[in-house]
């Protein structure tokens, strides 16, 4: 059972953590949202190779994600707030036609996280925590990710 429930949050991350090459990116606040966004993707990167074994456990570092996802999760409102455009961007127009909702689900993830720091004590506690973190990723990348 746990380790079912390890993997159905390892494979609904993997999606959300394909690494994308920025250095086509020109427009600074664009980049910097991005990277921003890479950090997070990397951090569940970081946990969904621990809960698959593909990495070993630790769990300082795994903490240390959480941690690191948390704090740019409380960057996102100030990243995204000017309308910046890029060829390279997938961030949808709806961003700022619905600011209220998009920082509320900014919030979520802080949320999420926050109260997922410090919880990883033994491999399975990683994924409780990717359950919990990894639908607000989704929520948010459905309304105003292309
Ligand atoms: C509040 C909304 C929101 C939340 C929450 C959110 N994202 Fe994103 N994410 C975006 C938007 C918008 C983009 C597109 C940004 C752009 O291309 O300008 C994006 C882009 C990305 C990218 C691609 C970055 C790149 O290099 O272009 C990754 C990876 C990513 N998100 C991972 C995640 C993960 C993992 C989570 C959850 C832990 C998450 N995101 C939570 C809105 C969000």
């Amino acid at each position: 059972m746990k380790t079912s429930i390890r993997i159905v949050g390892a494979a609904a991350v993997l999606s959300l953590t394909a690494a994308i090459a920025h250095s086509a990116v020109e427009n600074e606040a664009v980049k910097a949202r991005m990277d921003s966004m890479s950090t997070i993707g990397m951090s569940l990167k970081t946990l969904g190779d621990m809960a698959k074994g593909t990495t070993d456990f630790d769990a300082a570092a795994a903490n240390a994600a959480i941690d690191a996802v948390a704090a740019e999760a409380a960057t996102i409102p100030t990243l995204f707030e000017p309308q910046e455009t890029d060829p390279e961007s997938e961030a949808l127009p709806a961003i700022w036609e619905n600011w209220d909702d998009f920082t509320a689900k900014a919030g979520d993830l802080e949320t999420a996280a926050t109260n997922a720091s410090g919880s990883i004590a033994s491999v399975e506690d990683i994924g409780a925590a990717m359950q919990a973190i990894g639908p607000t990723c989704m929520a948010c990348h459905r309304e105003y990710r292309e």
